[in-house]
């Protein structure tokens, strides 16, 4: 071990050279966050590397003390990685952990590292490189998820069922056509995480604990090391706003409502009530008492976890209300809610790619679902206007058809053309049976955004070539 100039008073503990007493054991735990941001390692060692070449090309380092710092820290990375790097709770956190190692293993030469640094923007730059690493991989991930969607609506881009407004049949629309609503959902998400990631690839370091340093620090340099697309131009706003941890979490939280709202399809159509889709067997769970139960449990508890995620927005949100600038140690409460929020976001993704390409549709039980309900009682209204029927009194000579249906328990098409008439109009004509089916239904949806299946092909065309 090198030289240590300045002996510490091991008997107060780290960072208490102004304190008379050592710190409260209490205290010492209560405000320790290591057991958790030690998950920032690789991003704290990476900073810090930048940090040090930085430092050299400012004349605080020489270059062999550069090279040193680099060797040390390659070495705790690794003693990290493989597991035999000790993690003390005295040390407080990842940073004056990592810090403590560095001296130890090269003594005064470590001690130069934190020049014009303060864990302040130490630990805002490890969060935004954590939080960009996640939002790559969580970009990645959606678009996986994207061409699953895309693969399956195509495989149903013909395939008819009843398209619901208030639960009830509304109009036959296609599978192929419903997926591709999703695949909208999914899609802004994706844009919203990119949009998300230019906010936060922005370099803290060189704000030091709140005003800047005097070294005159190249923060350009430290920023194009680590891959930032720029600096932080506030050296306050640096060490203090978690923002971009905020919108992140907001962008999950509307991609768990997004994703909640399939699931919640899926375990309903899955039921035996309507039997529309079947899941795969390996992605659901049985009952400990019913031996026939099969249950979706993976939905389910992906409609679950958008609470979860809800209450770390709220979570973050409250943390950053009214503190005033700039760094407050109450911002070491963003780290819990944000790793979970990335975890529960990476989690929910990966079981949505696990089930969505499995997903094996009934299309029988869905084409006939489509014929209940009178799904087409629209298309009568709009032949009606096509013969010149203003739309309102179409509406109510269709009203007229449904309720004869109705009492005689029969579908809109076995009406004979007399009965859809009623005394009402004599524009219905035998052409009518092609407008009261469900593929002239669709058919006749052909435009952008439309459920004709042309559209729905063109939509995933489209959707593959953005992709
Ligand atoms: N563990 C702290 C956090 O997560 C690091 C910054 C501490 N800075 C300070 N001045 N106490 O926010």
């Amino acid at each position: 071990m090198a030289g240590n100039s300045t002996p510490k008073d091991e008997t107060k503990g780290l960072l208490r050279g102004r304190f008379s007493e050592a710190t409260d054991a209490f205290v010492e735990a209560f405000t320790a966050s290591v057991g958790f941001d030690h998950r920032l390692y690789r991003e704290d060692i990476a900073g810090s590397k930048a940090h040090a070449q930085m430092l050299t090309t400012i004349d605080v380092l020489s270059t062999q003390e550069c090279a040193d710092i680099q060797n040390a820290l390659d070495q705790i990375e690794s003693e990290i990685t493989t597991g035999s790097f000790h993690w003390s709770v005295a040390l407080e956190d990842v940073h004056m952990n990592i810090e403590s190692r560095l001296i130890e293993l090269i003594g005064d030469t470590g001690k130069k590292l934190h020049t014009g640094r303060s864990r302040n923007d130490q630990v805002a730059t490890d969060i935004r490189l954590y939080l960009r690493t996640a939002i790559d991989d969580l970009v990645s991930l959606t678009t996986e998820l994207q061409h699953a969607i895309l693969d399956l609506a195509e495989r149903n881009a013909d395939t008819i069922m009843p398209g619901f407004t208030h639960l009830q049949a509304a109009q036959p629309i296609t599978f192929g056509h419903h997926l591709m609503a999703w695949y909208e959902m999914l899609n802004r998400d994706r844009l919203r995480l990119l949009d998300c990631r230019t906010r936060t690839n922005v370099l803290p370091l060189g704000a030091a604990a709140l005003a800047g340093t005097p070294y005159k620090p190249d923060r350009e340099m430290v920023a194009r090391i680590l891959g930032f697309d720029g600096v932080c131009q506030n050296s306050l706003d640096a060490v203090s706003d978690r923002d971009f941890a905020i919108e992140f979490t907001a962008i999950g939280a509307l991609a768990l409502t997004h994703m909640s709202r399939w699931c919640e399809e899926m375990v309903l159509w899955s039921s035996q009530q309507f039997s529309f889709v079947e899941l795969p067997d390996r992605f659901c769970t049985g009952s400990s008492i019913m031996p026939q139960k099969k249950n979706p449990d993976v939905p389910e508890l992906v409609r679950g976890k958008t609470g979860r995620m809800n209450g770390h927005l709220i979570a973050l949100l409250t943390l950053m209300k009214s503190q005033p600038l700039a760094y407050n140690k109450d911002n070491q409460e963003d780290k819990e809610p944000l790793f979970d929020a990335v975890d529960t976001l990476r989690d929910c993704l990966t079981a949505m790619l696990g089930l969505i390409p499995n997903i094996i549709a009934n299309v029988d039980t869905m084409r006939a679902a489509a014929l209940d309900g009178f799904t087409t009682a629209t298309d009568l209204a709009d032949y009606l206007v096509g013969k010149g029927v203003p739309f309102r009194d179409a509406h109510e000579i269709v009203g007229h058809a449904v309720q004869l249906a109705v009492s005689k328990s029969c579908p809109l098409d076995a009406l004979s053309v007399e009965d859809l008439n009623g005394s009402l109009t004599d524009a219905i004509s035998e052409d009518v049976y092609q407008v009261l089916s469900l593929n002239g239904s669709i058919a006749s949806r052909d435009h952008l955004g439309g459920t004709a299946p042309g559209q729905v092909r063109a939509a995933i065309e489209r959707a593959r070539s953005i992709l």
